[in-house]
């Protein structure tokens, strides 16, 4: 008869897509959109890569039919981003002992994650790094998980709180699920040494606990394999995990919504039966995943020029942000803006956390048309030559009050 009455009463606005919609309706010529992690160039232009606009070139010349994919995607690109994840001579790959799936970008991998453990019986409850992504707690909160959170950075800002986070999980229940981010950790930029990743393993090992790994960012910090360094923690015999991948950064195909649920178990028998359930999470979602933005990544993956081609389109977007992170760094001590900056060069990914108060990141908006998410996380990509120093100069003004 009526719409529910919760739903007359407005939401509020996604904290990161939401900024991306008041930056659109402000007319301020000098704003600055520093919120939603899309890469652009020094330009302020997102690129279609190079190697995606061959491969789409290739996929248009042999067009075919637009029949519906299988439910878990297409093998082909199922294998090759199997291989990218963890090498293809790894042990994971050689066993046949992980199973993937394809789907509508890293959050809709989250969410058939989710909603595969909970159909299965697991755990409700769910660690979450204190901060994290803003997506993270709202989606688990909706698939029907309980949240828990473990401290995550040092009071700083800028390292792995090591001893904060492994007790905090010392704690968790057998069978718990855990979050962890396998590289780039949105907000911050700062990830685990291998040392703190071996540790991880062991407290995963000990407690019995479940980790998701939310990896969206392969070979935007360091590379493809350098990003890849979580593995050595858990990728043990035994201990099973599952892993949500994402395309949209990588290979720069953000609208078209691509990504990957890999799940590794003990044996192949136990991937594939697990599987079957990760089927029925999709079918009843969204039935099947879209094909157009997989064909690309596929296409690509399993060329080896073009893939070369690619790698270097990827680099080049990561030196570019390697490049900002200094040339930020350089401009915010150039300037004498407090704060302690220097590790934010050698941090990984998009973000940078900046460490803010909600006050300062509202003034950074009105004042300066500056947008910037939560506690001051920056997409470090949206720095360009042109809006470093109008930037660098609005922080330290709401710093120094
Ligand atoms: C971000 O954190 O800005 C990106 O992952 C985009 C998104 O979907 O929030």
């Amino acid at each position: 008869m009526a719409l529910p009455l919760r739903s007359l009463a407005p939401a509020p606005p996604d904290p990161i897509l939401g900024l991306t919609e008041a930056f659109r309706a402000d007319t301020r010529p000098e704003k600055v959109n520093l919120a939603v992690g899309v890469y652009v160039d020094d330009t302020g232009v997102t690129p279609v890569i190079p190697s995606v606009l061959e491969a789409e070139r290739r996929l248009l010349e042999k067009a075919g039919p637009k029949g519906y994919l299988p439910i878990d995607g297409r093998p082909g690109f199922k294998n090759a981003v199997r291989d990218m994840v963890f090498g293809p001579d790894h042990e994971i790959v050689r066993s046949g002992r992980s199973a993937t799936a394809q789907t509508p970008g890293g959050t809709g991998a989250l969410r058939v994650a989710a909603d595969f453990l909970l159909q299965t019986g697991s755990s409700r409850t769910i660690w979450l790094s204190e901060p994290t992504w803003p997506n993270h707690p709202q989606l688990f909160t909706l698939a029907g998980f309980a949240l828990r959170t473990y401290p995550y950075l040092d009071d700083s800002g800028r390292h792995v709180d090591a001893g904060g986070m492994l007790d905090a999980l010392r704690s968790a229940a057998p069978g718990d699920v855990l979050l962890l981010h396998g590289s780039c950790h949105n907000p911050s930029g700062v990830d685990p040494d291998q040392e703190t990743w071996s540790a991880i393993g062991d407290v995963v090992i000990e407690r019995e606990l479940l980790p998701i790994v939310d990896f969206a960012y392969q070979g935007f910090g360091f590379g493809l394999r350098e990003d890849a360094d979580w593995l050595t923690g858990l990728a043990r015999p035994g201990l099973e995990f599952l892993v949500c991948t994402s395309y949209s950064k990588n290979f720069a195909l953000y609208n078209e919504r691509v990504g990957a649920l890999t799940i590794v178990a003990a044996d192949s028998g136990r991937a594939a039966a697990a599987l079957s359930h990760v089927k029925i999470a999709i079918r009843s979602n969204y039935s099947n995943p879209p094909a157009h933005g997989g064909d690309i990544v596929e296409t690509i993956l399993t060329d080896p020029a073009l893939r070369t081609r690619w790698e270097a389109d990827l680099a080049e977007m990561r030196n570019r942000i390697l490049g900002n992170r200094a040339a930020l760094v350089a401009a915010l001590v150039a300037a004498g803006v407090p704060g302690g900056w220097d590790p934010i060069r050698r941090q990984r990914g998009m973000f940078a956390l900046l460490g803010l108060s909600a006050d300062q990141v509202a003034r950074l908006r009105d004042e300066f048309g500056i947008y910037v998410v939560g506690r001051g996380r920056i997409n470090v990509a949206g720095l360009t030559t042109a809006n470093l120093p109008r930037v660098v100069q609005a922080v330290k003004a709401v710093i120094e009050g």
